[in-house]
């Protein structure tokens, strides 16, 4: 699980090369890295105004947002927020129960900021691969993560959730806008930094999105300008390209997720993975009698046990006494020895994350240095997600192997602190805009 940079280079020269398949029209119909042109052709410029309503499904959270961009003297941004639950059953049942659901917290949220009256255009963050022909539609292609609900792959998801609300009646809404949650959180940044050009989420899943030259994109008409590509790099490696690096863990993860075959990339990085990778190591090196004397118990067995915040929590400070009691838990009494032990597993595991993820950036870096023909890249990179956020140790590995990988690049990390909600927001204000022009 340890890579050379010489290793990590090969992985980035890779990564490129299914770049460059997604986006040329004779192999993108086979390519595994999609990707998918988003229809959202420039970051804020400032301008945007109006009272929006976000809607944001498919990271940790659900989560619904009014967020108000007003214009005295400077641009200010006002939101509200409420996080609502996602049941199990709800993700993994019909398609039009999920919908309804959403329909009904939407209905409750506006009827607690008193807007049931109102038809406030409304800016949908939905965090699974799409295709779009325009911002206001997009067509599921595969569900990802822990989503799973029947009759919404190949559906347009603005017509399923428009149908729900129809079906209520109580209140109307203006789906303007579906962006994914790396295009939400690139706007959110590019609001505070007009530099950004990239968006990427380390969370429950992974993904990247960045801005490409029209000229590269086979599958959109024109040639002026750039247009944001989401990459959905989680399903990098789905044809057999990592094969050399992936490990008996990664396979066993693989076989025993929702989506078999699929998304290997994410399953080796993301947020949803993580402890169980660690948990799987664990039991091996039990079953070896390298580590608890060689006690396995049912906890220890048990699928989901050991959550990633439990690899955060052994690798920050005090990680040992934190080692101890979660392995207490565990029943695996265990020694001092095992604590550093597995301290050390989760090192080389959410280090091994920090690293791939590197070097798939730093792909996409030199291909924006590339497109821009200059020796030099200067850029902002708009980040979220719980892992990057949550992991103490996380984002200082990641930064320095970028720079380490694409030393000819100058990058500033920008946190997204308010999530993709404000640039959903902002594609919706533009998308208003657009459509307001287009009416008169
Ligand atoms: C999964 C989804 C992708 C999303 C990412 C992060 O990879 O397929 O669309 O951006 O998770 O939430």
């Amino acid at each position: 699980m340890r890579f050379s940079d010489e290793t990590l280079r090969d992985i980035m020269a890779r990564f490129r090369r299914e770049m460059e398949n997604g986006l040329g029209g004779d192999t993108n119909p086979t390519a595994t890295v999609k990707m998918l042109p988003t229809f959202v052709r420039s970051i804020p410029d400032g301008s945007e105004k109006g009272d929006f309503i976000a809607l944001d499904l498919g990271g940790s959270n659900f989560r619904i947002l009014r967020v108000k961009v007003s214009h005295e003297k400077k641009q200010t941004v006002q939101m509200e927020s409420q996080i609502y639950e996602t049941p199990e059953d709800i993700i993994h049942g019909s398609g039009s129960r999920l919908f309804d659901h959403v329909a009904e917290c939407l209905g409750d949220f506006m009827e607690k900021q008193k807007i049931k009256d109102k038809k406030l255009p409304v800016g949908f963050t939905f965090s699974f691969p799409c295709a779009h022909s325009k911002l206001d539609e997009a067509v599921l292609l595969t569900w990802t993560k822990r989503f799973k609900a029947s009759g919404v792959e190949g559906m347009d998801v603005v017509k399923l959730l428009n149908k729900a609300i129809k079906k209520r009646g109580d209140y109307d809404a203006d789906i303007m806008a579906v962006v994914n949650d790396t295009v939400g959180t690139m706007m959110t940044c590019g609001f505070d930094d007009q530099r950004c050009e990239v968006g990427i989420i380390i969370g429950t899943g992974t993904n990247a999105c960045y801005m490409e030259e029209l000229r590269h994109i086979d599958m959109v008409e024109g040639d002026e300008g750039r247009m944001c590509i989401n990459t959905e790099w989680g399903a990098f490696g789905d044809d057999g390209t990592l094969e050399d690096i992936r490990t008996e863990f990664d396979r066993e993860i693989d076989r025993g997720s929702l989506n078999p075959g699929k998304q290997l990339f994410e399953k080796m990085v993301s947020g949803m993975y993580m402890g169980e990778l660690v948990r799987l190591i664990l039991v091996k090196m039990a079953k070896e009698g390298l580590l608890f004397e060689g006690r396995i118990t049912p906890e220890l067995l048990t699928k989901g046990k050991f959550e990633t915040k439990h690899v955060s929590a052994i690798e920050n400070k005090e990680g040992l006494t934190k080692a101890k009691e979660i392995l207490t838990r565990l029943g695996v009494e265990p020694s001092e020895d095992d604590c550093i032990a597995v301290q050390h597993v989760c090192a080389i595991v959410s280090f091994r994350s920090a690293n791939l993820i590197a070097a798939t950036l730093g792909a996409i870096l030199t291909r924006l240095k590339d497109n821009k023909n200059s020796p030099r890249l200067r850029t902002t990179v708009g980040i979220d997600g719980s892992l990057y956020k949550m992991h103490p140790q996380y984002s200082r590995r990641l930064h320095k192997t970028v720079r380490r990988l694409v030393p000819e690049s100058d990058v500033r990390f920008l946190l997204s602190e308010s999530g993709s909600g404000k640039g959903a927001a902002m594609v919706t204000a533009w998308a208003s805009r657009l459509a307001d022009q287009t009416r008169q």
